[in-house]
């Protein structure tokens, strides 16, 4: 397993046009991650290249169709090969929260009224409206899991105790996108099916910093990102072959009934496939030279499905080893409480994501401060909606929320936490009104 002190970030960084954008002569600091990462070089190249050389509709009889046929179902490869499952169960879409209205919708047709779904208030609402809504249409019933508010993790023993054999469904964040908590979806998933219930896995905030294996987690459905991955936007979904080809899915009647056709309504963003093309082989280059990977990216050796692999892998120690520095030094500043894990022997159980509250000074306020000087964090409910209220933050705006990629750097997580340390010291605070509606 490569060191983190091996990771060159410096080479990272020059695959990232952007992240040379500066604002009154000093580098941009992007710790916006979780709202919509940077991409690379390779992922721009993918998308000009698709729109000026093969762009057209799927299955025609002429050359660029067939290339866009060819290119679509690379993409689809790909990305089965970046979440371990196989390219017919992968299904792409406009993003994340429109993937899982519209499955829910399908898995809906499926319950009888009495039938339970389990939600947690630890999940971004994509994973928690969505079935909310099923559950009023079909008169379903929903169980709440709790979060443990001294460190933000879920409360494993009341979601056991809330799944029972009417459980059709329990839907859970593999990462939280406010404080960073990593979930135990594997047990979670081994208690779904213990009852005979499907577990559907939000993986959007996980997919950036840890590698993602679909079998390893046991999941029956996942859904994630590509631009919170380094990629355009749009949204993918992977599912269960068995459970794909006999949901009754909303679809118009020419439509291939195969999959993942069946799945995907309507035209899809071509161009952004390509792109995301372009960011797979981008993060095979990290597999190759960062995490030990052996092969040439984009090859067809068959060795992507490992380069992506090893790329999570260098990138999670990276990322692993930056994040005492950053939660030690936001939490030495007087004033400022982390909410969520931050003893540094449970790392493991966090990505880089942090957020917190700063005494007297209104999260707009510090984050619109931290803008000024060019540093990009968020603050507000980021639509974790059920745990900013269950810390009581709704009120007083949420919290600024800080998320390193592997892109950051020490010196940038240093020069956050001095600005962070300045603001601190201003004693008047002004309440900035800001509404929750930023993610
Ligand atoms: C954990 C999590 N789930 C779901 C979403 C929604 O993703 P999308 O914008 O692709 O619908 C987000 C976006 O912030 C997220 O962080």
């Amino acid at each position: 397993m490569p060191i983190a002190t091996a990771f060159d970030v410096d080479a990272i960084r020059r695959r990232f046009p952007s992240l040379s954008r500066a604002l009154a002569g000093r580098a941009i600091v992007y710790l916006d991650g979780p709202g919509g990462t940077q991409v690379p070089d390779a992922c721009l190249d993918g998308i000009r290249d698709y729109l000026t050389t093969h762009n057209t509709n799927t299955h025609g009889a002429f050359p660029t169709s067939r290339e866009s046929d060819a290119l679509i179902a690379e993409a689809h490869a790909a990305a089965a090969d970046f979440l371990g499952g196989a390219a017919d169960e992968v299904a792409f879409g406009a993003n994340a929260t429109t993937i899982t209205f519209a499955v829910s919708r399908a898995i809906g047709r499926t319950l009888q009224p009495g039938d339970e779904i389990v939600v947690t208030r630890l999940d971004h609402d994509c994973n928690v409206a969505p079935w909310l809504a099923l559950a009023q249409d079909r008169g379903a019933t929903i169980r709440w899991v709790d979060v443990r508010l001294d460190d933000c993790t879920l409360d494993l023993d009341g979601l056991e105790r809330a799944i029972g054999p009417r459980t059709r469904l329990v839907a859970v964040g593999l990462a939280s996108n406010a404080v960073g908590t990593i979930n135990p979806v594997r047990r979670i998933a081994d208690a779904a099916h213990a009852v005979g219930a499907r577990i559907w896995v939000d993986a959007v905030h996980a997919a950036p910093h840890i590698p993602i294996d679909v079998a390893a987690l046991d999941a029956d459905y996942l859904v994630c990102s590509p631009y919170k991955f380094f990629g355009p936007h749009m949204g993918l979904f992977w599912g269960r072959r068995e459970l794909l080809e006999a949901l009754p899915v909303y679809k118009v009647r020419p439509a291939d009934e195969t999959l993942p056709s069946r799945l995907e309504t309507g035209t899809q963003a071509h161009e952004a496939q390509a792109g995301l093309l372009g960011t797979f082989r981008y993060l095979e280059w990290v597999g190759v030279t960062q995490g030990g990977a052996t092969g040439e990216p984009g090859s067809a050796d068959g060795g992507r499905a490992a380069r992506l692999r090893a790329a999570m892998t260098a990138i999670r120690a990276y990322e692993r080893a930056l994040t005492p520095r950053l939660v030690d030094g936001l939490a030495a500043i007087p004033g400022l409480a982390i909410r969520g894990i931050t003893d540094p022997a449970r790392v493991d159980e966090r990505c880089p994501t942090v957020a917190f509250t700063l005494d007297g000074h209104h999260p707009r306020e510090v984050s619109q401060a931290l803008g000024d000087l060019g540093i990009c964090t968020w603050d507000g409910d980021y639509y974790a909606y059920e745990l900013i209220r269950a810390l009581g933050l709704a009120e007083s705006g949420g919290m600024v929320r800080v998320g390193l990629a592997h892109y950051n750097t020490a010196a940038e997580i240093d020069r956050l936490v001095e600005a962070v340390a300045a603001i601190a010291h201003r004693r008047h605070s002004h309440t900035a009104g800001a509404s929750l509606e930023e993610r």
